[in-house]
């Protein structure tokens, strides 16, 4: 069963996930050469309980941190450690969820770090404006799939490739909600989209192969070809007036994004993704 929201209850939603951009921003600030991942987990932790709110990933199914950190040809699901270094060249994986007012917020962003490889920033860009493109897919009237298709339309003009063992997923009071939202298509299939539905989107894109396989810890999942892969997310929610991205970060721009790959961001979009939220 798919749990639409009420606009009181998607105005709600906001703390969560107001946080989750703020922790995602705050960490952009902090990923550098010699930083473990583990520094970074402690720091989002400290971040997310100063404000009253609990990690939402610690603990589910037994994870054992705050963040996923994945780094390079680690797909999703890294767990964080004091003793893995982040490196001058690297792309690094960030993955946060939070719970506040009873409801849970999930964001991923993709950082460079220093100077990376053409291809490694090829993939970032392309995965990033999946994303953007599969958020305007996100409208009352379409369908499930139609999110899917946005994204491996883009992906694969690209030559990258589309990851199939992980989806996407509805969102709100728990972290994992129906329904299932895969980054491939075709369009046209599954439930209809409609208004008050939020959905966590998150296209994660191989440079190489799509096959992933799962480390030896059960987690951390990586490209089979060893291939670097990125992974953005939003948790989006449909509204009458479009898309609204709960999880928008201040420095994000939307509209520059989406105009470097030939797109117009419609107003509604634009008008609704500048929203203030900083750590205290
Ligand atoms: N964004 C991921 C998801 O939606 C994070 C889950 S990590 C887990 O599934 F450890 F909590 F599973
Ligand atoms: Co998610």
């Amino acid at each position: 069963m798919i749990v639409c929201k009420s606009p009181a209850e998607i105005d709600r939603m906001r703390a969560a996930n107001g946080l989750v951009a703020a922790v995602l921003t705050d960490l952009a600030s902090a990923i550098a050469p010699g930083v473990s991942t583990g520094e970074l987990d402690e720091r989002a932790e400290a971040a997310i309980r100063a404000a009253g709110a609990t990690p939402a990933f610690k603990g589910y199914h037994g994870y054992p941190a705050t963040l996923c950190v994945s780094i390079n040809d680690e797909v999703i699901h890294g767990i964080p450690s004091r003793t893995r270094l982040i490196a001058e060249g690297d792309i690094v994986s960030v993955d946060v969820g939070a719970v506040m007012d009873g409801f849970v917020g999930d964001s991923a962003v993709t950082f460079p770090v220093g100077a990376i490889s053409e291809p490694a920033a090829l993939l970032l860009r392309v995965t990033q404006e999946s994303l953007y493109r599969a958020i305007l897919a996100a409208r009352p009237g379409g369908r499930v799939s139609d999110i899917g298709d946005a994204v491996q339309r883009h992906v694969e003009a690209h030559g990258c490739s589309v990851v199939r063992e992980f989806v996407g997923h509805g969102i709100g009071t728990a972290m994992h909600e129906e329904p299932q939202v895969p980054n491939y298509g075709p369009a046209g299939r599954g439930a209809r989209l409609t208004e008050g539905m939020v959905l966590a989107i998150e296209p994660m894109v191989n440079l190489g192969r799509p096959a992933v396989r799962v480390l030896e810890d059960g987690w951390t999942a990586v490209t089979r070809d060893h291939s670097l892969s990125a992974h953005f997310e939003h948790t989006v929610a449909i509204t009458g007036d479009g898309p609204l991205v709960l999880t928008a970060r201040d420095d994000e721009r939307f509209d520059e994004v989406l105009a470097s790959a030939g797109l117009a961001t419609p107003d509604r979009v634009e008008t609704r993704w500048r929203k203030r939220t900083r750590l205290r």
